[in-house]
């Protein structure tokens, strides 16, 4: 695992609105909302957007719904748009060529978003629900969704769950104890067939991210950027083979 210095650039806040704006997220979210519980970040939602556009990501897995889906969607929206320019069309392994599927505990939150995603972007994403279950890895406690998506993503976005959500104990362990941060492993389960160039990006969750760090065993390229409070994995490796090629390796 080697600490790298790429990575995408950190917007101000107002050149974060700029892109959103030039993008025409404002569209379809409210950047400045004067009642949400958990306002968007226009930062953090145009970092998504550019990494998303940046890498021409083809497959998204989100843990976690919310303003994050919709922008998630427009970016792949967009990365299909560029790709149908491509004559002849690459063949490319992959049944869920420009989708986003998200996972999320609580089925409030997926009403939601399922009625905030703009009619013109909800044919990219599936948004499923799940439980989490407390679990070990290697002896170590961590959590895992009960259901997963069935895909294999080149992108990740890690924002969920709730810790709130976590059922169960290992010897007496719980994630309903306020101190105990958010220890997902889905992607330590998902790691063997993970492509070369995936991308996860990791919001906040920096106990989180540490764990993936030393627990994976694939060459990933990892980042913490303090600031920002994001971390980035990029699984570093030669590509499979050409129908195992990502988006970024055709523009
Ligand atoms: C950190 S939020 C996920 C936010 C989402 N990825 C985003 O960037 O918009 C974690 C959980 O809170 C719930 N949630 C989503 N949007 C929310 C909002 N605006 N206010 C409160 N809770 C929210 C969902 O159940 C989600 O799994």
């Amino acid at each position: 695992m080697s600490e790298t210095t790429t990575f995408p650039t950190i917007l101000s806040r107002t050149e974060a609105l700029k892109y959103c704006r030039a993008e025409g997220i404002d569209r379809h979210i409210d950047l400045e909302p004067t009642d949400a519980s958990i306002a968007p970040d226009p930062a953090d939602l145009a970092r998504i957007h550019q990494l998303i556009r940046g890498r021409k990501s083809f497959t998204v897995l989100e843990f976690g719904v919310g303003y994050s889906t919709i922008v998630i969607a427009d970016a792949l929206a967009k990365n299909r748009r560029d790709w149908e320019q491509l004559q002849p069309e690459p063949v490319i392994r992959n049944r869920f060529m420009f989708h986003c599927f998200t996972v999320d505990t609580s089925e409030e939150w997926i009403e939601i978003s399922r009625n905030r995603m703009p009619e013109e972007l909800r044919s990219f994403v599936t948004i499923s629900h799940s439980g989490v279950s407390m679990g070990t890895h290697q002896g170590q406690i961590c959590h895992f969704y009960d259901e997963l998506p069935d895909v294999v993503p080149d992108f990740v976005y890690l924002d969920g769950p709730d810790p709130k959500a976590v059922q169960g104990k290992v010897n007496g362990l719980s994630f309903q104890c306020n101190e105990r941060t958010v220890m997902a492993a889905d992607l330590l389960l998902m790691e063997p067939t993970l492509l070369p160039g995936t991308m996860i990006l990791v919001d906040g969750r920096t106990n989180n991210a540490r764990f993936l760090k030393n627990n994976f065993r694939r060459d990933f390229d990892f980042n913490w950027h303090r600031q920002a409070d994001v971390s980035t994995f990029e699984l570093n490796e030669e590509r499979l083979g050409k129908y195992n090629k990502l988006g970024s390796d055709f523009f």
